[in-house]
């Protein structure tokens, strides 16, 4: 029993022995953490206190739980009176809903980084200043690391850049100004001498034009007394020698020879009669001044199927019969020269012309069916006929057109007002 009783105590006495170094050891190695931990603290204080920009430490409403040096500096006062202020009233009025939304979106999103730029103004003498933030919540506190830089430097280096930017800009706008007036200038002087170009070309051209009525005009007249010389006095000649050899052959009726030889001259003197009428009334058709253009338009068509074979036909629908007399001539020949280009360029077999009068127009149409004339035809500054059929027909205030189509035939188209403009090519 004895013996029993003293093994207990020995082992008891073990165990306590036992217990003891581990709690020693524990406790050891208790201490070499709170080591650690102190020295990390210790090292993160350092780091904090003295990092070389400001920090503090912000609840959700923004007051400062702590703040470093540089914080404390930045914001004009000493770190102890900076706890538990609100960093909100260091910042500028109009900056403060910018910094309130950032620190709400800190704390609604933990670990990631809010930013915003803001102007704070420091407690004492020092003068406003921006500042940027970034604000970054913890995950498992209520707590928010802000940190605050200084930009002043920045934002000098950027408004001296703007200003210079502005200077430039000036700079540019002023040169790009110089080289405008400059231009406007040269464009205006530019723009003066085409003017004058033009209006010297316009008077060219009126005068021109007023040459070309004159020499139709006077063209027209001398063609008149020239037929009218020739058909009066030529015709009235050999009329009258026709007339003589007729008296000398009744006279001398019993000589055969005489007779057979005055009647040989009758035949030559009629035909001479008529070469007299066909030239004069070729340089003016007589029916054109007695019987009006609808029977000397009439007598042409008949006159050119006769001569080319090719078939012509004219309608004509006036409402009055007194057509003026230049409207008439230039309508004549407008027609004249249609038909004699269907003659020589055409290969065409039919022509239908029709001279209508409008309440102030009159119409002329003249289509063939032949080869149609070209666009290039139409525009050569050598197609004179045609250039002469609508000089003409612009003379008098109208105008002409001509169109067209491959083997469709060719169509003239005239519009001329019932009295002619004298003033309108004269201004
Ligand atoms: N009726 C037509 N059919 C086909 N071609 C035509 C016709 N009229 C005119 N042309 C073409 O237009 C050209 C110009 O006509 P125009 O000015 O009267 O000059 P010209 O008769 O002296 O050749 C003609 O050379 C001809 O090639
Ligand atoms: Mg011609």
């Amino acid at each position: 029993m004895g013996t029993d009783t003293n093994e207990r105590q020995t082992t008891k006495a073990a165990f306590v022995q036992l217990n003891r170094y581990e709690l020693e050891l524990q406790n050891s190695e208790l201490r070499q953490s709170k080591d650690a931990l102190e020295t990390v603290l210790e090292n993160y204080t350092e780091l904090y206190d003295f990092a070389p920009v400001g920090y503090c430490t912000l609840d959700r409403e923004g007051t400062i739980r702590r703040v470093n040096l540089i914080g404390a500096i930045l914001l004009g006062e000493s770190c102890e009176k900076l706890k538990d202020l609100n960093l909100s009233l260091f910042i500028s009025d109009d900056c403060e809903p910018g910094f309130n939304e950032m620190l709400a979106t800190a704390f609604d999103y933990p670990q990631q980084k809010a930013h915003c730029e803001v102007v704070i103004h420091p407690k004492g003498l020092r003068s406003p200043t921006p500042v940027h933030i970034v604000a970054i919540a913890s995950a498992t506190s209520d707590e928010c690391l802000v940190v605050i830089l200084d930009i002043t430097e920045r934002k000098r280096l950027e408004a001296e850049i703007l200003a210079e930017n502005v200077k430039l800009d000036l700079r540019l706008a002023r040169e790009r100004a110089d080289e405008l007036q400059a231009l406007n200038k040269q464009l205006v002087q530019e723009s003066q001498f085409r003017k004058g170009l033009e209006t010297r070309l316009l008077d060219s051209q009126r005068r021109l034009r007023n040459l070309s009525a004159h020499l139709q005009s006077v063209r027209e007249e001398e063609r008149k007394s020239i037929a009218r010389e020739i058909h009066d006095e030529l015709g009235q000649l050999l009329a009258s020698i026709q007339f003589g050899v007729s008296l000398l052959a009744s006279e001398y009726s019993d000589q055969q020879t005489l007779v057979a030889k005055t009647s040989e001259m009758k035949i030559v003197i009629g035909e001479g009669i008529k070469t007299v009428q066909r030239i004069s009334s070729k340089l003016r058709p007589a029916m054109l001044d007695v019987l009006g253009l609808p029977d000397a338009l009439e007598w042409q068509s008949q006159e050119f199927q006769k001569r080319t074979g090719i078939s012509c036909k004219i309608s004509v629908f006036l409402f009055e019969d007194n057509v003026d007399t230049d409207v008439a001539t230039a309508l004549f020949r407008i027609f004249q020269e249609s038909l004699t280009n269907v003659q020589r360029h055409s290969k065409a077999t039919t022509v239908e012309a029709q001279l209508v009068q409008r309440r102030r127009n009159y119409t002329l149409s003249v289509r063939d069916n032949g080869r149609g004339i070209t666009v290039k035809e139409i525009a050569s500054p050598l197609s004179i006929g045609l250039i002469g059929i609508r000089e003409r027909a612009f003379i008098i205030g109208g105008c002409a057109k001509i169109f067209g189509a491959p083997e469709q035939g060719t169509t003239l188209l005239v519009r001329v007002p019932l009295k002619p403009k004298e003033d309108h090519y004269v201004r």
